[in-house]
């Protein structure tokens, strides 16, 4: 059975990635094919555990490691519970968020050594990559904006505008690297043609992979 394809959703906090995922099932569903959605960190009963201890805004200072280490444990869960088992079945998955992301957040914003990041990388993902990401940029003062009007802030929502500027520049240096699995969206336009961008770039990867 031909497996399932895997789509990613990257961005800084107040993208849209939400939104840019309704515009993903959307046209998924032209396709014919089941698929589901997930998250990171959660995405399972246990991940969703951990999530809340990682998000959770507390007074003991989090050590950059033991965050790292949780959003592995996290994602080891959501890999072996729910993404593979579905893509083997031919299921598309679609998640918010994924490795990329603690490339981003741990690697760039909190400076843990890529090498460190590659070594779990290998352990927990073994060959899974996602066939494509959609990287939805914007500059960091419109995306903290965007988010802060979403009510209270959670732990590593809280962290400083530098912080966030790393981690954009961390992702944008990954899709620069990967050409041919990153799309980048502009996340400044207006919606429309944001959600007709991302149908684009799915229309192309259904046709790639058929
Ligand atoms: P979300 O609110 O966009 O679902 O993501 C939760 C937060 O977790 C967000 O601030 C990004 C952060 N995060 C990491 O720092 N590293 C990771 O590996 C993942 C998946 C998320």
């Amino acid at each position: 059975m031909k497996k399932g394809l895997f789509i990613t959703v990257e961005g800084i906090e107040g993208a849209g990635k939400s939104t840019a995922i309704q515009s993903v099932s959307e046209a998924l569903n032209k396709t014919g094919t089941e698929h589901i959605i997930t998250r990171e960190p959660g995405g399972t009963p246990l991940a969703e555990d951990i999530r809340h201890l990682l998000l959770k805004p507390r007074d003991e200072e989090v050590s950059s490691d033991t965050e790292l280490l949780l959003m592995y444990a996290c994602r080891s869960q959501l890999i072996n519970t729910v993404i593979n088992p579905a893509l083997s079945r031919g299921i598309h998955v679609v998640s918010d968020r994924f490795n990329d992301a603690s490339f981003a957040y741990q690697g760039g914003g909190r400076d843990i050594s890529l090498d460190f990041i590659k070594l779990l990388d290998k352990w927990v993902l073994h060959d899974l990559k996602p066939q494509l990401t959609l990287l939805l940029d914007l500059p960091v003062e419109i995306g903290l904006t965007r988010a802060s009007k979403r009510g209270n802030k959670d732990r590593i929502e809280q962290e400083t505008l530098v912080f966030f500027e790393k981690v954009r520049t961390s992702y944008l240096e990954r899709a620069a690297n990967e050409p041919d699995r990153f799309v980048i969206i502009d996340a400044t336009e207006p919606p429309q043609k944001v959600r007709k961008d991302i149908l684009s770039a799915i229309e192309t990867l259904i046709k790639k992979y058929s």
